[in-house]
């Protein structure tokens, strides 16, 4: 046993207001090895970790969320990509890569052989990319544009943080089904990139001065459909832009998550949804994995990747001791691209 194993605990839950670095704690602690292996488990190496939006959740100690909280003094965990070092189980070998939702911020670490995929050999596929375009922000997009929105050619979609993990999907899927895209982002660069997926018109959502003005004049015609990544006040605005009968894809409000009782922005254009008949369809993306919506979100997804018909922008950072830093700057839009730790050194390897 070395003390080199780096892993990442939390110091304390944060029920509401923005976290800091104080509130975790990178530790040097001893590394696993395949001798303390108990029946059924595996020797894990991280190689990537996904930095997402929804681990906001999991740092405040909430017990009614739908995922687990993180417990102050233990590690953190999330969606993650690993090798195989050694394995009891009949189900993994030496050299698997695997993938799930309960990888810990840890760069080895011992695990029951339960809850995790195998990523198929010789795929040819980065491991970074089952995080993102055939991972879960990827599946996310397709869930609020094709199975929720029910996105048809001909329509209009708005679309908030369009650069992101779940908004550069949103965008492409949208565009593939004939929609007339609009995408807002916080830096004339994102936008710019927003432009370059395939968006029919895009602002900085910063800059652009009266939120509702902004819209009206990307979206003349109005909006039929609202892909909602951030709340607040650009929700309030999109709801005076909707459409009759439209839907809006409530798949997060970002703007909302560090706010505050006092802060809390409060929607004032709600009374739009009667006169209007406009659709709310809030959901969480893994109530959607059991549905026939994977297999199509993975035909559709992988077909396009292969024929190079979708883009994908991932921003890594390297080294576990920097994940915490990532998932605050995802609150402050420092992000450009699906966020990600490359916790390997040798994590870029192609299967
Ligand atoms: N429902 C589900 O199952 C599900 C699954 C995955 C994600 N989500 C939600 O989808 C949304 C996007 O997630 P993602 O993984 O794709 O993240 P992301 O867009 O890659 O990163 C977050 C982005 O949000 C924007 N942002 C941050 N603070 C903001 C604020 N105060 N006001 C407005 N925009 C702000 C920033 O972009 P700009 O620079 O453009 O402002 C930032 O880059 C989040 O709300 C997340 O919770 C929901």
């Amino acid at each position: 046993m070395s003390p080199s194993n780096i892993s990442v605990k939390l110091v304390r839950n944060v029920a509401s207001g923005a976290p800091t670095l104080a509130d975790f704690k990178i530790e040097s602690t001893s590394v696993p090895t395949k001798e303390s292996l108990q029946n059924d488990q595996i020797l894990v190496r991280t190689l990537y970790l996904s930095v997402d939006p929804y681990m906001r959740g999991r740092l405040s100690g909430a017990q009614d969320s739908y995922v687990e909280s993180f417990v102050a003094g233990k590690t953190l965990f999330g969606l993650g990509v690993g090798v195989i070092e050694a394995s009891t189980s009949p189900d993994y070998k030496e050299g698997d890569i695997i993938t799930g939702d309960t990888l810990k911020w840890e760069c080895k670490f011992i695990a029951n052989a339960r809850g995790f995929t195998k990523i198929p050999a010789s795929s040819g596929i980065s491991p970074a990319n089952y995080l993102g375009i055939l991972g879960m922000p990827s599946f996310t997009a397709y869930v609020g544009v094709v199975s929720l929105a029910k996105a048809k050619a001909g329509e209009t979609i708005l679309i908030s943080a369009a650069s992101g993990a779940v908004g550069q999907v949103a965008i492409q899927l949208a565009k593939a089904r004939g929609l007339c895209v609009i995408g807002a982002a916080g830096s004339d660069d994102k936008v710019e990139f927003v432009k370059s997926l395939g968006a029919d018109a895009a602002f900085n959502y910063k800059t652009c001065g009266d939120l509702t003005a902004a819209i009206k004049k990307a979206a003349p015609n109005g909006v039929d459909i609202y892909f909602d990544n951030v709340g607040g006040e650009f929700l309030d605005a999109a709801l005076a832009n909707m459409n009759s009968f439209g839907r809006i894809a409530e798949c997060g409000m970002i703007s909302q998550y560090n706010a505050t009782e006092e802060t809390a922005y409060r929607v004032k254009n709600l009374i739009r949804v009667v006169p209007k008949r406009l659709s709310i369809l809030g959901f969480i993306v893994s109530d959607y994995y059991a549905k026939p919506d994977y297999a199509n979100f993975i035909t559709e997804v992988s077909t396009m990747l292969k024929e190079g018909k979708i883009q994908y922008k991932l921003h890594e950072i390297v080294g576990l001791e920097n994940g915490p830093q990532g998932l605050l700057d995802l609150f402050e839009g420092k992000n450009f691209g699906k966020l990600v730790v490359k916790v390997a050194s040798d994590a870029q390897q192609r299967l």
